[in-house]
């Protein structure tokens, strides 16, 4: 038998090699290692996403009440050229097409989103319920199941009612905790019998820093050092309200899961050798995603973003922190409220020590310490900030698994855009991204990490926020201009199409044949939509010859672009003919 002291030292040791491993993401390790050619675990899942705002227009019809965005969008200077989502993709006319291109993928979910303001038209749920809305989804979701597609449906994606902003501020004002609480018991109510997967929120960084901060998201408040903070603290505890809310009251009946979705940029450190740098990039890393996993996994913010935020708050002379306090209750109460953990990944920066004076004055950027930097060689295809750096996927994955106790994760949303005057079907770069990238994720799975599931991002081209229509996310392809907002595939619909059939990427060889298919079937996509932009073309300048009072302007955009479009499909075509004629 052991001594007594001797077992107590063992179990010290055990305790720290347990907090070690629990806590302690090794930052010096980044082996990339080449290509992985395998298959992902039996009962992958595989979707494509969408949401409300950005796809759904009919942003008055049926009932609807007016959101952030739909007001926000209608104030000049917001929105690139000043676009809205009043009509978007069309998408609330549209559930059987677009149905039709998720069977097409033969995906297993796909992602969407309930608007708030269309089935709650105030938002406050005594006020009124707007059948219509509640329709629409029913049909939506009923649909789906016929065709075997599981719905995974995000209840916020950043369209708060309108009424909730002018009455209250939005999520600076607490009672959006029960106004939310009451709109997402009511999704339960309806159609939880059939919606198995539940996200209270997307993306809250955005919500929070883009919407209060920057304020170049709706609600557009730049509340800086301060109001994403508050939004933040609002909306975790509306988070775990809800999750309760299901946990008490739906769970045992319905036997579904409440998630939420959280974003995350890689932050890798510039010189790996360097503490300082370590340091910085997991700063970085902690005020983004850690910022909503720490306490809704530990029950508390990252200890880093307390002592930063705290220390600056003081020097800048206030008497508390801006970062709000948890009570030990709410601790608790928010501590383990997530079933799956939705991850929402684009992109990755290098990350260096850099210190801001506290006299720079309040500024969620200016708390953390850091810069951000690019490495030139990246892709950088589309948004501005979006480069393609799929290890960073690996590591951020892994990250997880190890500070929050490899959790189940669902990617909630990964994709690339492009930013062209005129589109290009064979999306080369889009292929290239999904694959590296959807093997990063495989290699993470190899790790240990706990994927269950994949969404692209997005199913649609469609309107990007405060990028309007300029950038261009879609698998499909969407012509705006016209208006039946035809859908197009783009090469990357068979690209991925065959990923899924294959659960992966089975040999080099037919992931190589793969892509020239892909790039085969796009070249005559291209000709199709020539040939549908020509007609377009041609049925704007008969109308236009019909009304004397078209401006010069109305002549630019419905002219000349989609005729100089035109010429460039046209041509791309016909290049990419000769190519492949040249190739075989
Ligand atoms: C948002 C999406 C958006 C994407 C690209 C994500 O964080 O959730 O709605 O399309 O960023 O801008």
């Amino acid at each position: 038998m052991l001594q007594p002291h001797v077992l107590s030292v063992c179990h010290v040791l055990e305790l720290v090699l347990c907090l070690s491993a629990a806590e302690d993401f090794d930052w010096t390790k980044n082996h990339r290692g080449s290509f992985y050619y395998g298959t992902f675990p039996t009962g992958f899942s595989w979707g494509v996403g969408s949401s409300a705002y950005q796809t759904e227009g009919a942003w008055d019809k049926d009932g609807k009440g007016m959101s952030i965005w739909d007001v926000f969008t209608h104030k000049k200077g917001k929105v690139i050229y000043n676009e809205t989502g009043d009509s978007s993709c069309e998408g609330y006319y549209k559930v059987k097409d677009d149905i039709a291109l998720l069977k097409e993928l033969k995906l297993n979910h796909y992602r969407f989103s309930i608007s708030w303001p269309r089935i709650m038209p105030t938002g406050i749920k005594s006020d009124h319920v707007n059948e219509k809305g509640i329709k629409y989804y029913d049909d939506l979701i009923n649909l789906l199941l016929e065709n075997k597609i599981t719905p995974i449906v995000t209840l916020y994606h950043w369209d708060l009612p309108q009424v909730l902003q002018e009455r209250y501020g939005g999520w600076q004002n607490l009672s959006m905790i029960n106004y939310f609480n009451d709109y997402a018991n009511l999704c339960f109510e309806r159609f939880g019998n059939r919606v198995k997967y539940w996200i209270t929120f997307n993306n809250p960084w955005s919500i929070a820093v883009e919407g209060y901060e920057t304020g170049e998201h709706a609600p557009g408040m730049k509340l800086r050092g301060s109001g994403p903070y508050k939004a933040a603290h609002y909306i975790i505890k509306a988070h775990a309200k809800v999750w309760h809310t299901y946990d008490n009251q739906w769970r045992s009946k319905q036997k579904g899961m409440v998630g939420i979705s959280l974003n995350g940029d890689w932050g890798e450190p510039v010189d790996i050798t360097s503490q300082k740098d370590i340091e910085a990039a997991e700063r970085y890393i902690q005020f983004y995603l850690g910022w909503f996993a720490t306490p809704i996994f530990n029950g508390d913010y990252p200890q880093v973003m307390k002592d930063y935020i705290g220390r600056k708050s003081a020097q800048q002379g206030l008497g508390t922190s801006r970062l709000p306090t948890f009570s030990s209750q709410e601790k608790s109460y928010i501590k383990g409220t997530c079933d799956f953990l939705g991850i929402g990944h684009f992109t990755t920066r290098y990350i260096t020590q850099k210190n801001f004076p506290a006299s720079h004055g309040p500024s969620y950027f200016t708390d953390r310490d850091l810069a951000e930097l690019v490495d030139p060689r990246w892709p950088d295809p589309g948004s501005e900030w979006l480069y393609s750096v799929p290890w960073g996927f690996r590591r951020l994955l892994n990250f997880v698994k190890i500070q929050y106790g490899n959790p189940m994760i669902y990617v909630t949303e990964n994709g690339v855009s492009e930013k062209m005057t005129c589109t290009e079907l064979c999306d080369d770069w889009r292929m290239q991204y999904f694959k590296e990238y959807i093997n990063e994720m495989l290699k993470a799975i190899k790790d240990g990490v706990n994927v269950k599931g994949y969404t692209a991002w997005s199913l649609l081209d469609k309107f990007e926020w405060d990028e309007g229509y300029s950038e261009r996310f879609g698998l499909y392809y969407v012509d705006f201009r016209n208006k039946n907002k035809p859908r197009y595939p783009k090469a990357s619909v068979q690209y991925y199409k065959r990923i899924i059939s294959s659960n992966g990427f089975p040999n080099q060889k037919e992931a190589e044949n793969w892509h020239r298919k892909a790039i085969e079937t796009c070249s005559s996509s291209n000709q199709l939509l020539a040939a549908e932009q020509q007609r377009t073309t041609a049925a704007n300048i008969l109308r236009l010859i019909h009304d004397p009072l078209t401006s010069h302007m109305e002549m630019v955009t419905e002219i000349v672009v989609p005729t100089v479009c035109t010429l460039c499909i046209l041509l791309s075509a016909i290049f990419l003919m000769f190519l492949l004629r040249r190739h075989n």
